[in-house]
């Protein structure tokens, strides 16, 4: 197929553009490098420098089989001090690109959805039958998009798959996460062992888990692009499915960084400090229904392995 991939260069779109053309797509990446890498946009990917928004019509008017849509702003504290930014960035311009795909019939999408569109859940694991009542503006603008594509599907014959993440991590070779600004633990612990930060804060130890810390169902960026490969090749016309992507077990914070400890072989000093905002206690998916119906299954679920590659990868840069 000939697949257009907003956000190519970016952590997850660079991984999954590499998957797709391992299994013999052709790939054109548009991003605007605003967060993504030029560099970590995968050989034999054409890339172009564009907000996919502006270019989105005529770039698929060149003809396409699908698109899948990573480019997104992503940043949950960010989006509750500068909303405008996510509703204009993520959902004003997904609505762009679906009417650019209508425009010239472009078949397939594929989106990528979060685990924060649902919220406080009532119950874990989280199957895609939870309510959806997400507590910051990242998430609500995800599930906006979630909704346009779910019309645009039942009312135009897209065909379409939202694939919800939960905490991706890890890293394949040269593609791995490098942020300008970093939130995430995995390479926050990480980066107390190259030395470029002195110790880990741990948000609240007063948790109602095991170990008092929060617990999240961490996913190794490649089994992710083994599902995004598999959406695209079983999206249905008329058809929007949703799919929770986890491994179905939950790691509390203390558990990542011991296995951040073991993995670089450094002390890694950690402090307790007070609870984020808006965090759940624990999130993990229940990811049976993408097992079921997409014949998906995670080959590197264990969190060394994880921690090991996003290792390998802060090493190598
Ligand atoms: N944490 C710390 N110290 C840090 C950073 C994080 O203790 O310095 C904790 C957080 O409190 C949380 C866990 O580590 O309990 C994981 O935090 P991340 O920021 O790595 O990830 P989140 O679970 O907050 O966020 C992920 C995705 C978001 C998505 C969200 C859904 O990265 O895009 O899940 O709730 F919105």
């Amino acid at each position: 197929m000939k697949l257009l991939v907003t956000g190519g260069a970016g952590y997850v779109g660079s991984n999954c553009s590499a998957r797709l053309v391992e299994a013999g797509h052709e790939v054109v990446v548009v991003d605007d490098l605003s967060t993504g890498h030029a560099d970590a946009v995968p050989d034999g990917c054409r890339l172009i420098q564009a907000d996919f928004a502006d270019v989105a019509s005529t770039v698929l008017g060149e003809g396409f089989d699908g698109v899948l849509h990573f480019a997104a702003k992503s940043l949950v504290g960010e989006s509750m001090q500068d909303p405008a930014k996510y509703w204009h960035g993520n959902v004003v311009n997904s609505l762009r690109l679906l009417d650019a795909m209508r425009e010239h019939g472009t078949p397939r999408l594929v989106f990528s959805s979060t685990a924060a569109v649902y919220g406080e859940p009532d119950e874990v694991p989280i199957p895609e039958t939870a309510p959806t009542r997400p507590t910051n503006t990242y998430g609500a603008t995800k599930l906006a998009v979630d909704h346009m594509i779910s019309s645009y599907a039942a009312a135009h014959g897209l065909a379409a798959v939202s694939l919800r993440y939960f905490n991706v991590a890890g890293a394949q070779g040269r593609y791995g996460e490098r942020h300008a600004t970093e939130t995430h633990l995995i390479p926050l612990v990480l980066q107390v062992a190259t030395g470029q930060r002195e110790r880990i804060q741990i948000y609240g130890d007063d948790w109602q888990t095991e170990d008092g810390t929060c617990v999240r169902d961490y996913i190794h960026v490649t089994d992710l692009a083994d599902a995004h490969l598999l959406a695209i090749e079983s999206a249905t016309e008329g058809k929007h499915a949703v799919y929770n992507l986890g491994n179905g077990t939950g790691f509390s914070v203390k558990q990542v960084i011991e296995a951040c400890r073991e993995a670089t072989g450094h002390e890694i000093p950690a402090k307790v400090a007070p609870r984020r905002a808006g965090d759940p206690a624990v999130l993990v998916a229940s990811s049976e229904r993408a097992r079921t119906d997409l014949g998906w299954k995670p080959e590197r679920a264990d969190i060394a392995t994880i921690v090991n590659d996003a290792w390998a990868f802060t090493q190598s840069r």
